[in-house]
């Protein structure tokens, strides 16, 4: 089991970003990742995981509309690379699950890159919208 299995996923108050529809939205996606985990530790069939990463999936594609439009709002001038960084994002996510889909890529495998993702990009990119957020109100 990979290092990132072993993690206790829960709400960390480092998860904050201190914009409270952005930090609502992060709730809801970490916690489809904690069934997705759940799940794959119950040792659950493939189908199951599969609805479950659909669901996520589905849900970043509009949880990233959102940000975008949370950044437009206030001219958050890192909107394109940001935009593009959820783009990418998106693509590899729908990449691993092909692979999983396929039987070419392990369920944790997926775990890994889904807790990374949450991790990194809301630490490090999200905390800057909201801190621009906060100087910026909407225009
Ligand atoms: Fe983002």
């Amino acid at each position: 089991m990979s290092d990132t299995n072993q993690i206790d996923l829960k709400w960390e108050r480092r998860f904050e970003t201190g914009h409270d529809r952005i930090d609502f939205e992060h709730r809801i996606f970490l916690d489809i990742i904690v069934s997705i985990k759940e799940e794959i530790l119950a040792g659950r069939d493939k189908a199951r995981i599969l609805r479950l990463l659909a669901e996520l999936l589905a849900y970043s594609h509009f949880h990233f509309v959102s940000e975008g439009n949370i950044m437009l709002d206030c001219g958050y001038p890192g909107y394109k690379g940001h935009a593009d960084h959820h783009q990418h994002l998106n693509e590899a996510f729908h990449d691993h699950m092909r692979m999983f889909e396929m039987g070419d890529k392990a369920a944790n495998d997926i775990l890994d890159f889904l807790v990374e993702w949450f991790v990194n990009h809301t630490v490090h990119e999200d905390a800057k919208i909201a801190q621009y957020v906060r100087k910026h109100p909407r225009r």
